[in-house]
């Protein structure tokens, strides 16, 4: 009796582990980070209407119109420069620099420019994510 209830949990737990693994369930790599991290603001589609963007100046960038809005091109390199925090305090921003997002795996990551230069993972995987945004 004992047996059979434990293998009727431990199979209830294993659904819920399969259900975890389902991709619309749960987000994995940037996508994930991207809810973790920016939907608050930049909203969860990117659009900049976030929960929490409410009220705030100078307003989160909506996220699916960089290309649109630089002739068509996805601005990879100032998008890394506002991940990488070159670009923070050149406006009363309130866009936070996410340390979470520097750790981990660093790849040598070129920006266009021909220089290759260590960046973290996360970070180039979050620019290529946004750039799956545009619209
Ligand atoms: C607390 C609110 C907030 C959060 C959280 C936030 N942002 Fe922002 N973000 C802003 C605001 C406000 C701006 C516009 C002002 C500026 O450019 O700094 C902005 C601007 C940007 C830009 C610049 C767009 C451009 O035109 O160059 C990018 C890219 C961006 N955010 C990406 C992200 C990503 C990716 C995350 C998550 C890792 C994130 N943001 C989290 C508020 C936020």
């Amino acid at each position: 009796m004992r047996a059979v209830m434990m293998a009727g949990i431990s199979g209830l737990a294993l659904a819920g582990l399969v259900a975890a693994c389902a991709p619309e369930a749960a987000p994995t790599g940037a996508a994930r980070d991207y809810a973790d991290y920016c939907a608050a603001c930049h909203g969860p589609a990117g659009r900049g209407n976030g929960p929490a963007a409410v009220g705030m100046q100078p307003a989160p960038a909506d996220l699916t119109q960089l290309a649109a809005q630089n002739g068509g091109v996805f601005p990879k390199s100032r998008v890394m420069g506002q991940l990488v925090g070159y670009t923070m305090g050149r406006s009363e921003s309130h866009m936070p620099v996410f340390d979470a997002l520097r750790e981990g795996p660093v790849v040598m990551y070129d920006d266009g420019s021909g220089q290759r230069v260590a960046t973290p993972a996360r970070l180039v995987a979050m620019a290529d994510y946004l750039q799956t945004l545009q619209k």
